[in-house]
């Protein structure tokens, strides 16, 4: 066992959203979803102590009672050595809660320091349910690059975990199109229950992902961009759909994210290349292709542009 160890994950954003859980303490998802791991992400350094356990958050002592705290140490207690406290330095460089996936990031860069920590030497695949269980979609923080979580058959959740795609596409962009950094007003666990419990809508989205998660694999494989957008957008749509069907619904969309979308789809109707996805928060993520970078800057000005695979 070490006394220190840091480590650095990616946050991810889906492209085939992971909305719905079929069982709520292993995280086991009701489908399969796919993302893209951008270039930011968390970065966790663990220091065992025999004081008391201390959490901070972007140089931010927690109070302990505080969600994240209390998700962090929930964790870290697992796999706690008698009479030792954890001293966990976590600084993300995105916006906490702000909808960017930081939960992702956060719970992939945990699992990683506690195996360096504690040597574990544990492979990736380990490494991936261990983060599933600490929030979904962190299960696809361990890599880089295209990933897909596996929904797995298992109620041990041993077949549910997220690998790397074996594909590229140089020239695809990523931006960031930030409408709000405020703490959304309900958290993404909370909201997917209340859609699978509420929603009659719910009951169309596993086929759906099934459908476009094929559609997708597909234009990654044949590099065809065109086609990537047009389903990871439809796809977000339809999961923000069944959403606000939930009761009492769930909008997280803001009148200037409705107003990016008709923008977007002005332009691609003029013949631009862009598409969008969004999670649960106002945010837009634009996808584009890096040909197109000065159209689209000059559309969205401060875009935060990530070009996912030239280093
Ligand atoms: O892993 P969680 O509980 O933060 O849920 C993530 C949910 C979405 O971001 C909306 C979709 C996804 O697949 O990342």
């Amino acid at each position: 066992m070490k006394k220190t160890a840091s480590q650095f994950a990616p946050a991810n954003i889906a492209l085939i959203k992971y909305w719905g859980k079929r069982q709520s303490e292993l995280n086991l998802p009701v489908t399969s979803s796919l993302s893209i791991s951008l270039p930011l992400g968390t970065r966790t350094t663990l220091t065992l102590t025999s004081d008391k356990d201390h959490v901070v958050l972007n140089g931010q002592e927690q109070a302990p009672g505080s969600t994240f705290y209390t998700r962090t140490i929930a964790f870290c207690n697992r796999f706690r050595p008698l009479n030792t406290f954890f001293h966990v330095d976590t600084v993300n460089d995105i916006p906490t809660s702000a909808g960017l996936a930081s939960s992702s990031s956060g719970f992939a860069a945990l699992v990683l320091a506690l195996n360096e920590l504690f040597e574990w030497n544990l492979d990736k695949k380990a490494l991936s349910i261990l983060a599933r269980q600490g929030s979904g979609s962190a299960c696809r923080s361990l890599f880089t690059g295209f990933v897909e979580w596996h929904r797995g058959e298992q109620d041990d959740g041993q077949d549910c975990y997220a690998e790397r795609l074996d594909a590229r596409m140089e020239d695809l962009c990523l931006g960031l199109w930030m409408i709000s950094e405020k703490e959304k007003p309900i958290d993404s666990r909370r909201a997917m229950n209340l859609t699978v419990a509420t929603s009659p809508l719910y009951s169309a989205w596993p086929a759906i992902v099934s459908e476009d998660l094929k559609r997708l694999k597909e234009a990654i494989f044949a590099n065809d961009f065109l086609t990537l957008g047009q389903v990871a957008e439809q796809n977000a749509l339809a999961m923000h759909a069944t959403m606000m069907a939930a009761k009492p619904p769930i909008l997280y969309w803001l009148d200037e994210s409705v107003a990016a979308m008709h923008k977007i789809w002005k332009w691609r109707k003029e013949g631009l290349n862009l598409f969008f996805t969004m999670d649960a928060g106002p945010n837009l993520k634009l996808l584009f292709q890096k040909k197109d970078l000065v159209p689209v800057t000059s559309l969205f000005p401060h875009l935060q542009v990530f070009s996912l695979f030239s280093s």
